[in-house]
């Protein structure tokens, strides 16, 4: 059974691949009673409140909500970028609450992939070179990470891209970088945080069709955040924040009341 100083060690825990035998229907993310807060003047502002969610592998789920409803810290969390909070988060029944941020960061690196709106590719680097940063974290040989590379270039129809730098591609390009960036390591599960929000809506299309293709072909489990009514239809469900609260309803009603029991 792997323990979280396995991980503080560095050395190959036999089971960061595979933790358990698991259940293949049992959550591949656990949130329970997840809170988020700032300081702010006398008291605390609760970014989110209880916060419990089950997302099982496979699944493609949207996150929808107002503006400032802690939709962005809430995939934050789970992508294991924010380390500050309180709760009880489980990723593929690894006890993140228990691990420390070294221990986070190799779960994020082997299981995680995050696409941002702003696509946030290293401007120094080639489309090349930027697929390639997230293999060389990993314990891959370069040869192998070079045929990965090609191989991801040649899926995404970007081989011709390849020497270019980011301010040398159009928005939907990029974001098309970024998506291949983020799973060329083949993660579990793939975050993405409004990643249609800069572009034009053909490119958003392309972008939500190839999530679409990525979690029905090869499995992966897609979390997104999004506006667009049209880009939750790409998903299976829709989780709705407000004002930090989890509220049940679908689809979401700006007018909601807190959840019962709750003291806003
Ligand atoms: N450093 C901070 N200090 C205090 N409050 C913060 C801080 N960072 C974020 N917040 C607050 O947390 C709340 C949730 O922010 P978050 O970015 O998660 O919202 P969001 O749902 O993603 O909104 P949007 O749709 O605009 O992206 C906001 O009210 C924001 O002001
Ligand atoms: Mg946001």
């Amino acid at each position: 059974m792997w323990k979280p100083s396995d991980l503080r060690r560095g050395r190959e825990p036999r089971g960061l691949e595979h933790p358990v035998e698991r259940d293949p229907n049992a959550p591949i993310i656990k949130l329970r009673g997840i809170e988020k807060s700032y300081k702010s003047g006398f008291g605390r502002t609760y970014v989110l409140r209880r916060v419990n969610v089950d997302i099982k592998p496979g699944e493609f789920v949207t996150i929808m909500g107002p503006s400032g409803a802690g939709k962005s810290t809430l995939l934050s969390i789970m992508g294991m970028l924010d380390g500050s909070w309180e709760g009880e988060y489980y990723f593929l029944d690894y006890p993140v609450h228990d691990l420390n941020s070294k221990e986070r960061n190799r779960l994020n690196r082997e299981f995680i992939g995050f696409v941002f709106q702003s696509y946030h590719l290293i401007d120094s680097m080639t489309v090349y070179e930027n697929l390639d940063v997230p293999l060389s974290y990993r314990n891959i040989k370069r040869s192998q990470r070079k045929s990965m590379v090609a191989d991801t270039l040649d899926r995404f129809n970007i081989v011709g891209k390849k020497d270019l730098y980011p301010s040398q591609l159009s928005g939907g390009q990029q974001q098309l970088v970024g998506v291949a960036r983020a799973v060329i390591g083949n993660p579990k599960v793939l975050l993405a945080d409004e990643p249609t929000g800069n572009l034009h809506t053909a490119q958003g299309l392309e972008i939500m069709e190839l999530f679409k293709r990525l979690n029905e072909e090869e499995g992966t489990t897609i979390i997104q955040v999004t506006h667009s009514e049209a880009n939750a239809e790409f998903g299976d469900r829709i989780i709705n924040l407000v004002d930090g609260w989890v509220v049940d309803e679908d689809p979401y009603r700006p007018d909601a009341a807190p959840p019962e029991g709750a003291d806003a």
